[in-house]
């Protein structure tokens, strides 16, 4: 038996199972078992009433999972899947609420990552998958980073490397009268529009995405400002912040870790510093970010300083969830 098929039959079986997606690890149950399901929330601490996505081996399982089905559901998932793309659609009857989280709508993705196509081919079916973390956590995009978050919650972790995308999926709402980005990700705005050729509603630039719906629960877990969090307390600051930060810091002998843009001064140099170089292209520094801000959480500084990547569209993605990672952090 392949490490995939049984991989497939520990979810037949009402186990968890971790699986490689493209943007980041997905910690799996069957779609259709509650009490699989279940396990998922008790694995990462998460709230019962944040809805999974399921994800799907095509675009033709769609029918069994939501109902009304816009035509521009079609049209992107022709574009984009399998891809960085999660829509929300009004959910078949037969749905669990397990799933749902109770809310009339589901949301539903086919994942580009070959060895998570081939779980779900073989096991033929939805698997409820959220990022594979403990609830509130930084998402993982490793094997390891799994292990590490959830150890033996988990029956079987599969290994497919780094994750290519590294940021979770765009969530877009097409439950309702006009098409929604939820959370930004790897498909645009703009992506989406080129697609459907009609408007869509996005948070202005700088603004988080808190989407409460009418029972005040909030619509995506993602949107909880205190979310993607490591334990360090991490600000986002300018270049000028940066260097005076930790100029006062050497000052105090305290350690502060760094992620900006440059290298650290040739001032600095002989100094004890933790510094990265972010790479200046939002898809690598995307890529990077989960396991950049891991490794920072890790050196036992007092703080990560995070340079302020530009306001632009291009960089919408990456600076939700820094921004996040801001606000939830510091307090494990
Ligand atoms: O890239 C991804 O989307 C990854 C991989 C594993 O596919 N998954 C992921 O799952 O990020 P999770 O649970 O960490 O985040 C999914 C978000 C949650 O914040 C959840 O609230 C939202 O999707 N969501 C799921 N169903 C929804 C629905 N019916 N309405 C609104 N939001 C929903
Ligand atoms: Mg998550």
């Amino acid at each position: 038996m392949t490490e995939v098929q049984r991989a497939a039959e520990l979810l037949r079986a009402g186990e968890l199972v971790a699986f490689p997606t493209e943007t980041v690890y997905g910690l799996g149950a069957d779609a259709s078992n509650p009490s699989a399901v279940a396990k998922i929330f008790a694995a990462k601490g998460r709230p019962a009433d944040h809805p999974l996505i399921v994800h799907l081996p095509e675009a033709s399982h769609l029918v069994h999972w939501a109902v009304e089905i816009p035509d521009a559901a079609y049209q992107l998932a022709a574009a984009f899947w399998p891809g960085p793309l999660t829509l929300i659609l009004k959910r078949a009857v037969a749905v669990s609420d397990t799933v749902t989280g109770g809310q009339e709508t589901v949301g539903l993705r086919v994942p580009a990552h070959p060895l998570a196509l081939d779980l779900l081919r073989t096991f033929n079916g939805g698997i409820a998958a959220p990022s594979a973390n403990r609830f509130g956590h930084i998402s993982p995009t490793t094997a390891r980073h799994v292990s590490d978050e959830l150890g033996e919650r988990v029956s079987l972790i599969l290994d497919g490397g780094p994750c290519a995308v590294g940021i979770e999926s765009t969530i877009l709402d097409l439950s309702r009268a006009t098409p929604e980005i939820l959370r930004p990700g790897a498909i645009s705005a703009d992506d989406i529009v080129r697609v459907t050729g009609t408007g869509i509603k996005l948070a202005p630039l700088g603004t988080t995405t808190d989407i409460p719906d009418t029972a005040g629960v909030p619509r995506v877990s993602g949107s909880l400002a205190a979310h993607y969090a490591p334990s360090t307390p991490l600000q986002l600051v300018s270049a000028t912040e940066v260097l005076d930060c930790v100029t006062a810091a050497l000052a105090t002998g305290q350690r502060v870790a760094v992620l900006a843009f440059a290298p650290p001064p040739a001032r600095l140099a002989g100094n004890p510093l933790c510094w990265r170089a972010a790479d200046t292209d939002p898809a690598t520094y995307a890529h990077d970010l989960y396991a950049t801000l891991r490794e920072l959480d890790a050196t036992g500084c007092v703080r990560i300083l995070v340079q302020r990547p530009p306001q632009d569209e291009v960089w919408r993605a990456v600076n939700d969830r820094l921004q996040r990672a801001a606000a939830g952090s510091g307090q494990s």
